[in-house]
């Protein structure tokens, strides 16, 4: 079992190794560097995350691997190849793609992502399996190497994209972690916790990264932390964010001024309201109150109904009386 794992480790390192020099030093990644240069991503930044390329070839993988001695059965339980089903003979799960490897805590590699260079392909990102090495729900991607700056700075920069990591990581951002996808979950909140009690929220400024943001805040809302949310511009995600206003700019106006989850979320809830019509605005108002009359303490309620009341000209007496109105019909 144990001489297993430990060798499971040591294909997934080995292959990692190999995409990155096809990507590097070999003409077969000519394609892939062209992409990253026109995704501003740098050979230094290509070389700390070790990105790598795929060829176009059904076993190169495989062969590779076959040649230095390891068992195709081992080579499936990491996750590198796939068994056509009526032949029964295996290829390379990664096929004429950019190659992200994902490490674990300890920065072993554990597992891929896979971008397609076309927009038009319907897997955009290809992930490895869940296998005995990789449990995506216990991962966050960069965590190996955003670790000791999490602890230096107090805070961790959660996103969604591989690319939104690595781009905040060459603008200077190295607290950054992401998800990969899919929601943030109970074991990643803890594996936050035991770096960190600060999170800054980057997720994509779509309804999908807005909604997942909004899900994160409210799994986080038990546990002790601090969270705040990047207000970044609707149909950006970290990575155009930073392409297109540079890194200065992102970490002044989304990192130093994030929000706070409270006013993320009254933001959000405006949404859902015709402001201009007198009676939505007042319902509006209504439910602010009662999102406000939430927080846990008594200054920050202060605080944000203060806000309200110079928002919409209402008297503080108003919205103190519309608090106690809620807290009665809570009873
Ligand atoms: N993802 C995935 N499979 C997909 C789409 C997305 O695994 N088919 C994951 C990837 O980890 C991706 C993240 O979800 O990085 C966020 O998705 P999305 O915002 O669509 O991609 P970007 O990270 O913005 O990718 P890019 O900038 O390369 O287009
Ligand atoms: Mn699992
Ligand atoms: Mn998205
Ligand atoms: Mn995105
Ligand atoms: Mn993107």
């Amino acid at each position: 079992e144990e001489m297993e794992r430990a060798t499971l480790y040591k294909i997934l390192d080995l292959s990692a190794k190999l995409y990155h020099h096809v990507l590097m030093n070999t003409p077969q990644g000519n394609d892939g560097k062209a992409y990253l240069a026109r995704r501003r991503v740098n050979p230094e930044t290509a070389q700390a995350f070790q990105l790598g390329f795929a060829p176009r070839s059904y076993d190169f993988l495989l062969s590779f691997l076959t040649k230095r001695g390891y068992a195709t059965s081992l080579i499936e339980k990491a996750g590198l190849i796939k068994k056509n089903d009526s032949q029964g003979t295996y290829r390379d799960r990664f096929y004429g793609r950019l190659m992200f490897p994902i490490h674990d805590s300890k920065g072993r590699v554990i597992a891929f992502g896979a971008r397609s260079f076309e927009e038009s392909e319907q897997a955009k990102y290809l992930n490895s399996p869940e296998t005995g090495l990789f449990h995506k729900r216990k991962q966050l991607y960069n965590l190996y190497r955003a670790k000791s700056s999490i602890r230096k700075e107090q805070n961790i920069v959660l996103a969604e994209g591989y690319m939104d990591v690595i781009m905040m990581w060459q603008e200077g951002v190295h607290t950054g972690v992401a998800t990969l996808g899919t929601a943030l979950s109970e074991d990643q909140v803890n594996v936050i916790k035991q770096h960190t009690k600060s999170v800054i929220i980057c997720y994509d400024s779509d309804n999908a990264g807005q909604n997942a943001a909004l899900k994160a805040l409210e799994l986080m809302r038990p546990h002790e932390l601090m969270v705040k949310v990047a207000p970044l511009p609707i149909g950006f995600d970290p990575d155009d964010y930073i392409r297109r206003f540079g890194g200065n700019s992102f970490q002044k106006e989304m990192i130093a001024g994030a929000v706070s989850s409270i006013s993320f979320q009254l933001e959000r809830a405006k949404k859902d309201f015709r402001l201009q019509d007198e009676v939505e605005r007042l319902t509006y108002i209504r439910k602010a109150v009662e999102m406000i009359s939430d927080l846990p303490i008594a200054i920050e309620q202060d605080h944000y109904l203060r806000k309200l009341a110079e928002e919409f000209q209402i008297s503080m007496e108003a919205l103190k009386e519309e608090q106690r109105h809620i807290r009665f019909r809570k009873k």
